[in-house]
């Protein structure tokens, strides 16, 4: 894609990272643990555990990650001289609130963004805050099983009626939920801070699961996302509040009608349910059958109806990183990926973590989301997850990276291109942090490597790999070189 100016002057180019996999300090100045904070590190083949307390000599790695809380000037700094135009960055609620039921917010906490943002500032970098990135209050699970009780509404409200008066003059973006449809298959219930009991009275997310309840607690986030919405346009008019979707792209494995009608419910089911909700305030027809067929009876209030319709979205963004097969099982093996996996498409590559590489998938997700809801869109989150080799002069040649990422881009201009209205594209993990899925720091997809290694060992000293002037020069051009 050659065809010159292609994307906006005003194109948001930034990077993108979450407060549990970034910020460490998680006992500091106030806060109190989250759901994040009880995860143990594990690896590609030895799942994290999720303890129900702080356990003695265990390593957690949200604890310190890579300590954004006593770095942040250096690294934004940094993000500023790759020319970082906006940063997606999320708010820990458990800095804010750290019980969630206090009556007034951690004024520390609080300040702690306070510098954060006066620091972005100070480089123009406009912040994208998302509210609630895969974590919440531990009190709040341990007070309601997390988001499956609705009261947990009222105090997200609460925690952003605060955020939305603080930063009311510094912040114009908002998303409400990272990834908010990872509730749509088992590994969401803890990401909606929900413990599921097995028989013997114990707790076990791993191999146990209730679409019930997992249902129920989408609901009450779909109900506080659409209350924040309403909220943030009465506090400031010119707020933009989006919804983040975890773009699911499953092929049909073959032709068969069949195969094509199972990729259509794949799509409907794990993207459409909460883009409708949020785009279009009401959830959509085939969601009715979805219910009925795997006996899903969820609770709602006479209100919600209304409340969804008054809370849409100003703009959608999504992660993508992959795509994946779903119907007849084709030869070979299933396929892994941030929450939504399937079948191996023979066409693609795929990442040392199993993830298949897929830039043009990127150009379809955008079309056919955008056809659908005619509404500005960001990506959010993309990149690739390698292990990084530190030269003995300290360089890191990060090609594959350079590689994957300008794959991607292309395909977003020809997205734009094909009438798209794409106003922003944040790669995940600008900096290197803590792998979400597998609690690892050997997982890197930063343009800035971190020295820690996956038992929190390290200086936690930055340097840039090669991806960095790379980025730099994408940015600079505004996307024409590549
Ligand atoms: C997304 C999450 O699903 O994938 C991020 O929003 C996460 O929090 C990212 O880090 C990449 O996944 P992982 O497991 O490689 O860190």
């Amino acid at each position: 894609m050659n065809k010159k100016d292609i994307l906006p002057v005003d194109f948001m180019w930034g990077g993108a990272t979450a407060a549990n996999q970034y910020e460490g300090a998680w006992d500091v100045g106030g806060k109190k643990a989250s759901t994040a904070d009880v995860m143990t590190g594990g690896t590609h083949t030895n799942p994290r555990r999720i303890t129900k307390h702080i356990e003695e000599g265990v390593y957690y790695p949200s604890h310190e990650a890579v300590d954004f809380y006593h770095h942040y000037k250096e690294d934004i700094k940094l993000f500023a001289e790759m020319g970082f135009k906006c940063f997606r960055m999320s708010i820990a609620w458990s800095r804010i609130f750290p019980n969630a039921d206090d009556r007034v917010a951690n004024e520390e906490g609080l300040q702690f963004y306070d510098n954060v943002f006066s620091e972005l500032k100070k480089y123009n970098i406009e912040p994208v805050v998302t509210i609630s990135h895969y974590e919440a209050p531990f009190a709040l699970t341990e007070k309601y099983n997390g988001w499956v009780s609705r009261e947990v509404i009222d105090h997200y409200v609460k925690y952003c009626n605060t955020l939305f008066t603080r930063y009311k003059d510094v912040v114009k973006y908002w998303i409400t939920f990272n990834e908010i449809n990872s509730l749509m298959v088992p590994a969401g219930a803890f990401l909606a801070g929900a413990l599921l009991i097995d028989d013997s009275g114990a707790f076990n997310n791993t191999t146990i699961d209730s679409s019930q309840m997992r249902f129920q607690a989408l609901h009450h986030q779909l109900v506080a996302s659409a209350k924040a919405v309403d909220l943030a346009h009465k506090i400031n008019p010119n707020f933009k509040v989006g919804c983040m979707i975890n773009y699911s792209l499953g092929y049909a494995s073959t032709c068969n009608p069949k195969d094509i009608v199972k990729a259509q419910k794949h799509d409907q089911i794990n993207n459409m349910i909460c883009g409708d909700v949020h785009v279009r305030g009401e959830y959509p027809a085939f969601t009715k059958r979805y219910f009925e067929e795997n006996n899903i009876k969820i609770e709602t209030a006479e209100a919600d109806q209304e409340t969804l319709k008054n809370g849409c979205v100003d703009f959608y963004t999504f992660s993508y990183y992959k795509s994946h097969v779903v119907g007849t099982r084709p030869e070979g093996d299933e396929t892994q990926g941030n929450v939504f996996g399937g079948f191996k498409n023979p066409y693609l590559k795929a990442t040392d973590w199993g993830w298949q590489i897929d830039p043009e998938g990127l150009r379809y997700v955008l079309n056919h989301v955008y056809d659908r809801y005619k509404i500005p869109m960001m990506v959010v989150e993309n990149g690739l997850g390698a292990v990084d080799v530190v030269e003995k002069d300290g360089t890191i040649n990060d090609d594959y990276r350079i590689e994957y990422l300008k794959g991607h881009i292309e395909q977003m201009k020809e997205a734009v291109y094909d009438g798209v209205e794409l106003i922003g594209y944040t790669p995940w993990g600008c900096i290197d942090i803590v792998s979400a899925s597998t609690g690892e720091m050997k997982k890197r997809y930063g343009f800035i490597y971190v020295d820690k290694d996956n038992d929190g060992k390290g200086t936690l000293n930055r340097w840039k790999k090669k991806s960095f002037g790379w980025y730099q020069k994408v940015i600079a051009t505004n996307g024409e070189e590549l």
